[in-house]
């Protein structure tokens, strides 16, 4: 209190309501203004690094200059609380509510079906909100770019894009479609009287205040916000070691990632002498200026000065366009400037365009050329400790001089630039002869590099091929990396300086052939197919009903588990994780964390009653290491304090003491050598493998590596613990799968019975298979710290924390031989898989058994062997993954049997009813429709001939076109997890009270199930509410996995609904001309109306022993084509077009299963091109949060992505002739790596290179532009034999 004293008074607005406030800094250095909106659900927390755009809120602030009330995105989880002063904040909460009035903006993502698990859809409301309030009809480019800093792990962004085009003020034909569906005159319109006012008190003080200089004070802090640049002069002359901070994009990460401690933080932010812009001779901009400010004063530049004066203004404005997302672009030009980040996108143009910098400090002001020598090393610069960065010149260009901008990043859009380039070139007057150079890259070294050596090679000399020839080969001696670099891809970035350098070129002599650009964004709204005639208005089965939640998705109002209010005497826990891969513990000293402020307790797996291991497919898992650890981030202890910051900072200061042991094994082929399994290891066989080779005309053999995957689900791993009575009850509120997994594992490391334990959850933001096993062991421990305190225990995982601890999907090798005919009949397939399984076993039996299952996917190959092992190793344990082994099955491309890939496939799919290679008898008539269907909304064959066309015409682009079928299991093939139950309240007011086993994680079960009960019942699904799932209200049900949810838990709730509505027949009878009210309150006085309804599940096995088993319910089918465009001198590509044919039988709501298949697709083109997670040498995962490991963003979207939905299909399996749809067209992401091989392909016939070659997944555009071989990467020389950064796995 003492220190809040100390403090001085912040007045901000939010949501039109004044808080005034003694900042109080915590004793993390968290003073994010999402630290503020604790009591508002609608910011959510999915990062905390400014990298997924969900905590996304609009600052309004008054310019008393101009007038001007400015209105711009940020992200909260960055944005410092202290420099809030005369803002106004507007959440997700303020535009519009459900109780109140709708905002367009909310109504229009909810019934366009933009949300799912909607984690990330406040987020998205509030980015496309503030677009409105700055231009309320946008473009549609506008839009696209205001959402790049927003991700989404659920819906594949095409929905959430259809939504706000309806904003936009030419709407393109298709969209029709979307307003015809919705009802044009049924969307709200954008009513600017609706807005909140910003508050007028805010001008005032703005206009009259006497502004001075604040102070704010915490526990290890001291924040000065001085206003005058005198003032911050001497501030910085008293205090040279404190920091400037601007946007806080750099410094708040340091922070809060880094640990870092800045006793004094001197903040610029409402200096106005910093943000001063001035056009004479150039540009001058001030350093506080906004990387938005920048691009718009250099676009009116642009459009006023004469064109040969505006080169390094264009040159800026091109690389200011592809900086972050437009939350971050609101950070300033001088922060990016100081930073001396060696990724900048800014500092090598600025570099190359002659620019400087204006310093100063209380002895003066010096301008110094902001080139080689201004970056003196990583993060540094030449400026002493007691200057500031003032402002930045940007020269006008001269004649003749033309300058550019390049940079290729592991993502278009919202990604750090792998390597960068400021380039320009003088010519002499009227000749081609060089004056002036200069050559810049980023990416390349700890901070901004000047190739001079290279350039001395050009100067003077005509520009042309035998110049830049020499210049690429100084280059190359000049601009080296390091075997071991940072960031590794040692080889692709060397090859991408080339390359950049040649585009340069190319642009120089104005014959940039490759001027064909893809086709603009034409996505598609999908039709659903009608339900039958006849069918009644009110049965909502079949039709496009909007998620159950959508409404308080948008609207921030949807509770997700950290959002429970914190209550009276709450702890929190954090886990400490294993350093080290193999090492025995020797001793854990935690007495400086015991003595620290707040906490409360600290456990060891010693001081577990219960169980102390979990037990997952009959082999133990520690909950806590006991005596040694195998692998980093492992948990060791947990350390329980009252507040979250003082959780962390004892966690860190726990010491574990390690005695490192030998034999530490990452790789599989390290497993294989040593022998490290998990058990058992399974293989399966039809035919005569062996003959079949032996009479095969040809026969090939090689190996693909495919990659892990994050799960990324957008809120990660988070519960709450609340002992409750006498009895020792624990109510614990999960973000879990598996309520009952929880309940039970709960319960054993309590050493108590499983009915004092109730496992509850409301929602998930998002899961796909990450929410299970792991989820449980969190589960146990924060139980552990609430059974032992007595006090509710929250544990909410760190973003970083989150993907070090819970592992991934299964990385794989697969090693094949394929025995093949000259008309392309694969008549043999030998495969071996090894799956990187981790250091425990979780699920990885499973997931290798799954492999081997799908291994022919839609192929008939008569003889076929499989054997997979999952291998034991010194990495987090990977576990579950939507598809659960299916995504890691693609083993050969069949353009290796150097005949056209479509008619391979084709002549191989399975044709007539047939026997799987375990035995199980299906038909494939659906199966070929989906292919024929496929391949004639595709226009394959027209296609395919532009795609030989275009590579032909273009030597730098090439395009490839795949298309591939799938057949895909459902059901889980132990049959008892295919059981449901349900339980169904009917009230006296006619509501309808469903409780099932399903948990509601975006995949719409919830809605689903309503629709169930709404035919049952023959209600509007109005009367019918799902509260949540309960192990209290079903218990020992099965997890949501497998595709299974609606499928077994919506026909329980059939059962229950269908004995009920019996149960109302005399009632009905009686009295026919009754409602449904009149009859339940007739009836429901004396009878009791809840009823369980249960579903026994197929009788589903696999024996393999025999080799046989019927594993699955049944099959669904699909098939999908996919047209890539191929940059081959950077690797980066273009999904032009993909169309999915799917076959779900009679969809129960065909919105929600579009959303799932359009999703699923995203996740699998996420993974078979873009995420790659990264490993030390070490065994230490690099890849901990957004900026470093990449989803697919909207900009990933396939420009044309049409989904149609199979007719006349159906399903005597499942509910209503459904079928299970969540997972399967995550495979079918492998179309794009298939087609990107193609266009690998052309380039390497162009190159001279031809045959068989390797392409492993994910393709990124590292692996693809090495692949292509072209003449740059085939300059860089191998490097020294030097441990790279980065483990090849799996
Ligand atoms: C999610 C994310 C994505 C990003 N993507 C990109 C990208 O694509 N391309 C790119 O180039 N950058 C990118 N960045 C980096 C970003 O541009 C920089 O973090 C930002 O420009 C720094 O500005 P700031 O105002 O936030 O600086 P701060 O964090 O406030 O300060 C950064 C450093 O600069 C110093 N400093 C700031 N202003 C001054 C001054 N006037 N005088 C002296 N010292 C000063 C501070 O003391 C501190 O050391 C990204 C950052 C994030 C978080
Ligand atoms: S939580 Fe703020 S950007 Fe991710
Ligand atoms: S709906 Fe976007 S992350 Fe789930």
């Amino acid at each position: 209190m003492a220190e809040q004293q100390r403090s001085d008074v912040l007045a901000f607005y939010v949501n039109g309501k004044k808080v005034r406030s003694c900042v109080y800094i915590n004793a993390f250095n968290e003073l994010q203004l999402m630290s503020c909106l604790v009591r508002l659900t609608g910011s959510k927390y999915g990062c905390g690094g400014g990298g997924c755009g969900a905590c996304t809120v609009m600052l309004s602030r008054y310019d008393p200059q101009t007038k001007h009330i400015h209105h711009f995105s940020v992200n909260a989880c960055l944005m410092p609380v202290c420099q809030l002063h005369g803002a106004a904040v507007t959440t997700v909460e303020g535009i519009g509510s459900t109780k109140t009035r709708l905002h367009p903006v909310q109504e229009r993502i909810a019934k366009a079906h933009g949300s799912q698990c909607g984690f990330c859809t406040p987020g998205m409301v509030m980015s496309i909100y503030t677009l409105l309030r700055n231009k309320p009809q946008p473009t549609m480019e506008e839009i696209r770019e205001t959402l790049g800093g927003n991700l989404c792990r659920c819906t594949g962004y095409r929905p959430i894009i259809d939504g706000y085009r309806t904003f936009c003020e030419v709407i393109s034909s298709f969209i029709s479609g979307f307003l015809h569906a919705v009802g044009e005159k049924k969307l709200l319109p954008l009513d600017p009287t609706q807005e909140l006012i910003f508050p007028p008190e805010l001008i005032r003080m703005a206009e009259l205040e006497e502004r001075a200089t604040q102070t704010f004070r915490g526990e290890r802090m001291t924040w000065i916000s001085p206003i005058s640049l005198d003032e911050l002069l001497q501030l910085k002359s008293q205090h040279p070691q404190a920091p400037v901070v601007m946007g806080n994009t750099n410094l708040g990460l340091d922070i809060k990632f880094k640990g870092v401690v800045h006793p004094i933080i001197i903040s610029g932010f409402r200096v106005r002498e910093l943000c001063v812009c001035v056009c004479v001779a150039g540009v001058c901009i001030g350093a506080g200026s906004s990387l938005s400010t920048v691009r718009s004063v250099l676009e009116k530049c642009v459009c006023s000065l004469p064109a040969e004066h505006t080169q390094t203004l264009a040159a800026l404005l091109e690389q200011l366009s592809h900086v972050a997302g437009e939350q971050i672009r609101n950070v300033t030009l001088g922060g990016n400037v100081a930073s001396a980040y060696p990724n900048s996108d800014l500092n090598p143009v600025l570099a190359a365009g002659r620019c400087s910098v204006v310093l100063q400090s209380r002895e003066g002001k010096r301008e110094v050329p902001l080139d080689k020598d201004f970056f003196v090393g990583f993060g540094k610069t030449v400026l002493k400790p007691d200057e500031i960065v003032l402002s930045v010149f940007i020269p006008v260009s001269r004649k003749g001089e033309v300058v550019r901008a390049f940079r290729h990043a592991p993502r278009k859009e919202n990604a750090l630039a792998t390597v960068n380039a400021g380039l320009r070139v003088w010519f002499e007057e009227g000749s081609n002869v060089v004056k002036e150079m200069s050559v810049y890259y980023g990416g390349v070294g700890p901070c901004t590099v000047s190739a001079e050596r290279t350039v001395q090679q050009v100067i003077g000399r005509p520009w042309n091929e035998a110049t830049l020839s020499d210049a690429y080969r100084a280059l190359v001696d000049e601009v080296t990396l390091g075997a071991s670099a940072p960031g590794g891809k040692v080889m692709f970035r060397r090859s991408l300086t080339l390359s950049l350098l040649f585009r340069f070129y190319l642009h120089v002599l104005q014959h940039l052939k490759d001027t064909v650009r893809p086709p603009s964004v034409t996505w598609f709204y999908p039709t659903y197919l009608d339900v039958p005639s006849g069918q009644s208005e009110q049965d909502p089965v079949g039709r496009a009903v909007q998620h159950q939640a959508a409404l308080s998705h948008a609207t921030g109002e949807a509770v997700y588990c950290d959002d429970f209010p914190r209550t009276q005497g709450e702890l929190f826990l954090s886990v400490v994780t294993s350093a080290r891969a193999h090492a025995r513990i020797t001793h854990i000293d935690v007495s400086r964390a015991l003595s620290m402020p707040g906490v409360v307790d600290v456990f060891t797996a010693d001081d577990i009653p219960g169980k102390k291991f979990r037990s997952f497919t009959g082999i133990d898992e520690e909950i806590l290491a006991q005596g040694e650890v195998t692998c980093v981030g492992q948990m060791v202890c947990a350390v329980v304090a009252d507040t979250k910051p003082h959780a962390k900072l004892a966690s860190a200061a726990v010491k574990v003491h390690y005695e490192d042991l030998p034999d530490r094994i990452f790789t599989v082929e390290e497993a294989v050598e040593k022998r490290s399994f998990f058990l058992p290891q399974r293989e399966i066989q039809r035919g005569d493998v062996t003959k079949a080779f032996q009479e095969a005309d040809h026969i090939y053999e090689g190996e693909i590596r495919l990659g892990g995957q994050e799960h990324f689900y957008m809120e990660t791993q988070s519960m709450l613990v609340i002992p409750l009575g006498e009895e020792k009850e624990m109510k614990v509120y999960a973000s879990t799968q598996h309520p009952t997994m929880v309940q039970e594992a709960v319960a054993e490391t309590l050493g108590i019975p499983s009915s004092r334990v109730s496992c509850h959850v409301k929602r998930i933001g998002g899961a796909f298979g990450g929410k299970l096993s792991k989820t449980s062991i969190l589960a146990s421990i924060t139980a552990l710290a609430a059974w032992r305190s007595e006090r509710p225990v929250r544990c909410v995982l760190d973003r970083g924390e989150d993907m070090l601890i819970t592992g991934a999907r299964h990385p794989v090798l697969g090693k094949y031989k394929v025995g093949f005919m000259s008309d392309g009949r694969i008549t043999a397939a030998d495969v071996r898989y090894y799956a990187n399984a981790g250091h425990t076993p979780d699920d990885s039996v499973l997931v290798i058994e799954k492999i081997l299952l799908h291994m022919d996917n839609a192929y008939n190959i008569l003889n076929l062997r499989g054997q997979s092992a999952a291998c034991k190793t010194n990495l987090p344990s990977n576990t579950a993954f939507r598809g659960f082994g299916v995504p890691q099955t693609p083993w050969c491309s069949a353009g290796q049997l150097k005949r056209s890939e479509v008619s391979i496939r084709e002549k191989n799919l399975y044709k007539e009813t047939s026997l799987t290679h375990y035995k199980m008898e299906f038909d494939p008539e659906v199966l070929l429709r989906c292919w024929e269907e496929c391949k004639e909304r595709s226009e394959l064959d027209r296609r395919r001939l532009d795609v030989a066309r275009f590579n032909q015409q273009n030597r730098w682009k090439k395009r490839g076109i795949a298309l591939i079928p799938l057949k895909y299991g459902v059901g889980f093939a132990e049959g008892f997890l295919n059981q449901a139950a349900a339980l169904v309240h009917i009230y006296k007011d006619g509501s309808v009270l469903v409780s099932h086993g399903g948990t509601e994680m975006g995949q719409g079960i919830h809605t689903k199930v309503q629709q169930v009960a709404s035919r049952e019942l023959d209600v509007p699904l109005s009367m019918i509410h799902i509260s949540e799932t309960s192990t209290s209200s079903v218990p020992n049900t099965c997890p949501s996995a497998a595709s299974i949810g609606t499928d077994v838990n919506g026909m329980a709730v059939k059962d229950a609904c269908q004995t009920l509505y019996k149960s109302l027949e005399p009632i009905r009878k009686q009295d026919p001309n009754g409602t449904w009210q009149s009859w339940v309150q007739l009836f429901g006085s004396n009878t009791s109306f809840i009823k369980w309804g249960k579903n026994k599940g197929h009788d589903l096995y696999m024996d393999w022993v025999k080799q046989e088993g019927r594993p699955y319910a049944y099959f669904t089918y699909s098939a999908c084509c996919s047209e890539v465009e191929l940059d081959c001198l950077t690797g980066e590509y273009r999904t032009v077009r993909t169309d999915l044919v799917a076959d779900i039988g009679r969809s129960i709501n065909p919105a929600i299963d579009i959303g799932q298949i359009e999703g699923a697709f995203m996740q699998g083109l996420g993974l078979y091109t873009m995420e790659e997670l990264k490993f030390s040498p070490s065994g230490v995962l690099y890849t901990r949060g957004p900026g470093q490991y990449k989803i697919p963003a909207v900009c990933d979207v396939p420009l044309q992505f049409n989904v149609y939905l199979l007719s006349g299909s159906h399903n005597p399996h499942a509910i209503y002739s459904s079928k299970g749809v969540g997972e399967p067209t995550v495979f079918l992401g492998c179309s794009v790596f298939f087609a990107l091989k193609e266009a690998v392909a052309a380039a390497r016939s162009d190159a001279g290179l031809s045959g068989p070659f390797t392409l492993h997944s994910p393709a990124t555009p590292e692996r693809a532009c090495i692949a292509c071989g072209t003449r740059f990467t085939q300059m860089i020389p191998e490097t020294e034999t030097a441990q790279p950064w980065a483990l090849e796995l799996p």
